[in-house]
C-alpha cells in the first residue's frame, strides 16, 4: 500500500479570502498548501472594477506572511453595469484571471449580481473575444424552484442558452453539486470546465439535516442527495481534465453560522488536502489526485502548472485545529466526520 505521494503544488480555483481581520487569519491556511487561488470578489461592497481588483490584490499581498510564495488570481464581480472595456483592460494588464457571475440573490453578497442576462451580453461577448473565462455560480433564484433543483434548472434555463448565444465564451461551472452538472460538463468538449469542492465529496443533504441541523455543513449550492455526491466523486477522481479543485472555502465567524438564519459556507482550507487524499485513496484513484489538484485547473486557465512539489504521507491521525481564531471571532474548520491520515509534509 502506498504511503507517500508527491504532487505538483496544488492551486485552489475557487476561494473566499474576505478582507481585514478575516483575510489576515484565513490567508495562511490557504498559502500553506496552495500556490495560487482564484479569489472570489463577493466582498461588501463587491470587487467590480479593475481598480477595485487592484486595491483588493494589494490588501491580500500586504496580508501575506513574510516570505510566502502565493499568487492571488483576481476576479471581477459581474454586474449589469460592468463596462466591457474596463474588463478588457484589467485582463490585458494581467490583473484579472476571470469574471464571476452571481445571479442576483443566489448567495452571500450577491445582491449586485445579474438579473437580466441580456444586459451583460456585451461583456460576455468581449470576454469570448479576448479569452477571459467566466466563473459561474449556477443556481436560479426563482422562488418557485426548489432549492435542491436550482442547479439543474440553471443549466437548462440560463447556462446552456448563454453558452449558445456566446460562442467561444470559456465557462467554469463552479462548485457543481449534481449529477446533472457532471453530465452537462461531460457532454461538452470545448470551453467548459467545472470545479468541485472538497466538502461536496464528503457530505450529502442528510449530513446537514439528520439528527439536528448542522450549520457548519450548510453552504450554497446546498449538498444534494447521495447519488449526486457519488457522481461528484466519480468525476473528481476520474482524471478527466474538465474537473478540478475549487474548494469554495468560505469562512464565516461561528455566531453568523450558528444562528436562526445562518450564513452559507464551509471552511475547508485547513484540511482540504488531507481530505482529498483520503477520498482519492478510497476511490482507488490516488494516481489522479495530482490531475485534480494541480494539473487540470492550470490547463483550463492556460497557465503553467506549478514547478514546486508537495509531498503527502500517510501515518497516524493528523491533528488540525477545530477552529481558526480571528480578531472578529472563531471560524470552525470543516469536520469530515472521520480521522485523516494523509498529511502534507
Ligand atoms: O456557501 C457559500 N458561501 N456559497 C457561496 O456561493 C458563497 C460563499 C460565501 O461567500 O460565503
Ligand atoms: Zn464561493
Amino acid at each position: 500500500m502506498r504511503d507517500t505521494l508527491t504532487l505538483r503544488r496544488p492551486d485552489d480555483w475557487h476561494l473566499h479570502l474576505r478582507d481585514g481581520a478575516m483575510l489576515r487569519a484565513v490567508l495562511p491556511e490557504t498559502t500553506r498548501h496552495f500556490a495560487r487561488a482564484i479569489v472570489m470578489p463577493n466582498l461588501v461592497p463587491p470587487v467590480v472594477t479593475g481598480a477595485d481588483a487592484a486595491a483588493y490584490r494589494a490588501r491580500i499581498m500586504a496580508a501575506l506572511p513574510e516570505g510566502t510564495d502565493f499568487t492571488p488570481l483576481m476576479t471581477l464581480y459581474l454586474t449589469e453595469e460592468t463596462d466591457p472595456e474596463d474588463v478588457a483592460a484589467a485582463h490585458a494588464s494581467g490583473l484579472v484571471t476571470a469574471v464571476k457571475l452571481y445571479p442576483a440573490g443566489a448567495t452571500t453578497n450577491s445582491a449586485s449580481g445579474v438579473r437580466d442576462f441580456d444586459r451583460v451580453r456585451g461583456v460576455l461577448e468581449k470576454m469570448a473575444e479576448i479569452g477571459l473565462p467566466l466563473c459561474v455560480h449556477g443556481e436560479v433564484t426563482d422562488p418557485a424552484v426548489d432549492i435542491f433543483d436550482r442547479e439543474s434548472v440553471f443549466i437548462d434555463r440560463v447556462l446552456d442558452p448563454v453558452r449558445r448565444a456566446t460562442p467561444g465564451l470559456r465557462v467554469i461551472m463552479e462548485h457543481i453539486t449534481t449529477a446533472n452538472g457532471v453530465e452537462y460538463v461531460r457532454a461538452h468538449d470545448r470551453d467548459l470546465g467545472a470545479t468541485i469542492t472538497t466538502h461536496h465529496l464528503i457530505i450529502n443533504r442528510n449530513h446537514i439535516l439528520v439528527g439536528g441541523i448542522k450549520p457548519h455543513y450548510y453552504c450554497l449550492p446546498v449538498a444534494k442527495r447521495e447519488e449526486h455526491r457519488l457522481a461528484l466523486r466519480a468525476a473528481a477522481t476520474s482524471g478527466d481534465a474538465r474537473f478540478f479543485l475549487g474548494t469554495d472555502s468560505a469562512p464565516h465567524i461561528d455566531p453568523l453560522k450558528e444562528s436562526a438564519c445562518g450564513c452559507a459556507g464551509c471552511f475547508t482550507a485547513t484540511n482540504t488536502l488531507s481530505i482529498l487524499a483520503h477520498v482519492f485513496e478510497q476511490e482507488q484513484a490516488l494516481d489522479h489526485l495530482e490531475a485534480f489538484t494541480s494539473l487540470n485547473g492550470p490547463a483550463f486557465y492556460r497557465l503553467p502548472p506549478n514547478e514546486a512539489r508537495t509531498t503527502l504521507s500517510k501515518g497516524d491521525a493528523v491533528s488540525y485545529p477545530g477552529k481558526i481564531d480571528t480578531d472578529d471571532g472563531p471560524v470552525t474548520v470543516f469536520d469530515p466526520g472521520f480521522a485523516l491520515h494523509w498529511r502534507v509534509t
